[in-house]
């Protein structure tokens, strides 16, 4: 079947701003999103620019808005999109570098700053860290992210507030946090603990719906509020 496909363009160097651009392929059954960028690219237009390396939702590379949500490109089926012409658009709240490539740097700086990674000022044993499967479970789900950003850019509270940490960063200090083996919370909260911190969650929602892992984000925002607000003051 023969569909039809609006994608915003734009090329820092010579646009002023962005201009949707209509393309038209053949969709066979099983066909993704991304397999009709690659046609697009391959066959019609090689000046087309996005992000992908997995094609199986792993990477997270391939975030994108498509009829107006933000999804995953190479998980998402085209005979799912029920509208006749589908718009692919760059994730919202992110500056556009080209076409559907948007600038993470600022997301990938306040990650930063959360810590991405286990504190511990133990030596380590001779094998593993233990962690009981009781206290693993607590962070499962957690560890299920995959840094796509589908979630952090459809807050509105990002979008009001380019500074806020956003649901992605605030969930990876979810999982530092209650993880039974970390001892870094502190160094967190001091981030955590600001105006543009944990507080600018309005618990809007909008991230769980968002996230192609299916991770009850808002849950464990809401407990690391608890955790913070319990252990802070
Ligand atoms: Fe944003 Fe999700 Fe909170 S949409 S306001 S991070 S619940
Ligand atoms: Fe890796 Fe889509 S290409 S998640």
């Amino acid at each position: 079947m023969i569909r039809t496909f609006k994608i915003l363009r734009f090329n820092l160097e010579k646009d002023k701003k962005p201009h949707f651009q209509n393309y038209q392929t053949e969709c066979p059954p099983g066909y993704t999103v991304l397999d009709v960028l690659y046609d697009i690219k391959g066959l019609q237009d090689g000046t087309l620019s996005y992000r992908r390396s997995c094609r199986s939702g792993v990477c997270g590379s391939c975030g994108m808005k498509i009829n107006g949500v933000n999804l995953l490109a190479c998980k998402t089926q085209v005979e799912s999109l029920k509208k006749k012409v589908i718009h692919v658009e760059p994730l919202p709240g992110f500056p556009v570098m080209r076409d559907l490539i948007v600038d993470l740097t600022p997301f990938w700086e306040k990650l930063e700053n959360i810590k991405p990674y286990l504190i511990n000022h133990t030596p380590p044993p001779t094998t593993e860290r233990y962690q009981s499967a009781e206290d693993q479970l607590k962070i499962e789900e957690a560890t299920w992210c995959i840094l796509c950003n589908c979630c952090t850019s459809s807050c509105p509270s990002l979008w009001a507030n380019k500074e806020y940490l956003g649901p992605a960063a605030l969930l990876k200090a979810y999982r530092f946090v209650f993880d039974s083996r970390d001892e870094g919370a502190e160094e967190r909260y001091k981030v955590l603990n600001t105006k543009s911190g944990l507080w600018r969650c309005h618990t809007i929602f909008n991230c769980m719906d968002a996230c192609p892992q299916e991770i009850n984000i808002t849950e464990y925002i809401s407990k690391l509020k608890t955790r913070v607000v319990s252990e802070r003051y």
